[in-house]
């Protein structure tokens, strides 16, 4: 679902900042797997790369097949619409709509109106246990409940892949471990392949595998024994 090969990422600046050079891993169709490493590694920069929001140096990313160097910006835009979702540490649920006008916010982008599009978003938001949020606005929302409107966001299309990055960050340890289990099985059951990114043991005990990102390698960590 997703191939990196011999990928490398500079910011260019005054200080140009090589963040990976050559790396290279691969994420089989429905897997959910962890990317983890401190904090300035690089892993959000990565994510942004397999969604299309950054082009890298060299090397390839080729997601579902397409190589994402070959596509314009638009033809990037349309494929992330269709195929990605994202859950993101502040949420970014917007607070002027409801929680179901939140969720169906991708149908919209796609051009699904009326009653399919209702009934998926409810449908969603039972998942993720908020089928009687529907109505509420976001300010009155805790937070792990707003993480779990996001999650219902970037499922409602039925998109190939999730992109999670740092999705746990503003959650306290319950809310966490919550937050991703509703992640995992929500993915599971509509087929998604999840790439998660994080610092944060616990959250990625929950994946399948667990990849560690450094500046020249992705290399795999061992689960735990209980998992
Ligand atoms: N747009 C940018 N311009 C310049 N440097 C950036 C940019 N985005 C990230 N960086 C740098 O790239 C490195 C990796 O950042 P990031 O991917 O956010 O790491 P992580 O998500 O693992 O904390 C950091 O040193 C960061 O300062
Ligand atoms: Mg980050």
């Amino acid at each position: 679902m997703i191939a990196v090969a011999n990928l490398t990422k500079t910011f260019a600046g005054p200080r140009p900042r090589r963040v990976f050079e050559s790396i290279t891993f691969s994420i089989e169709r429905g897997e959910f797997v962890a990317i983890v490493g401190e904090s300035g590694i690089g892993k959000s920069t990565l994510l942004n790369l397999v969604a299309g929001l950054e082009r890298p140096d060299s090397g390839s990313i080729t997601v579902d097949g397409v190589d994402l160097c070959s596509l314009s910006d638009d033809a990037l835009t349309v494929m992330r619409r269709q195929r990605m979702g994202f859950v993101f540490q502040s949420f970014h649920v917007l607070p002027y709509l409801t929680v179901a006008q939140n969720v169906t916010l991708p149908l919209a982008l796609l051009r699904h109106h009326g009653a399919n599009a209702q009934s998926r978003t409810t449908e969603v938001l039972r998942a993720v246990g908020l089928e009687d949020r529907e109505q509420s606005m976001p300010r009155e929302l805790s937070g792990g409940e707003l993480q779990r409107v996001a999650i219902a966001r970037a499922l409602v299309h039925r998109p190939a892949i999730v992109l999670a990055d740092e999705p746990t960050g503003n959650l306290g340890p319950d809310n966490a471990t919550q937050v991703i289990a509703l992640l995992r099985e929500c993915a599971k059951s509509n087929g998604a392949t999840v790439l998660l990114a994080t610092h944060s043991r616990t959250a990625a005990a929950a994946a399948g595998r667990v990849l560690a990102l450094s500046t020249q390698n992705v290399t795999p960590v061992a689960l735990a024994a209980e998992q």
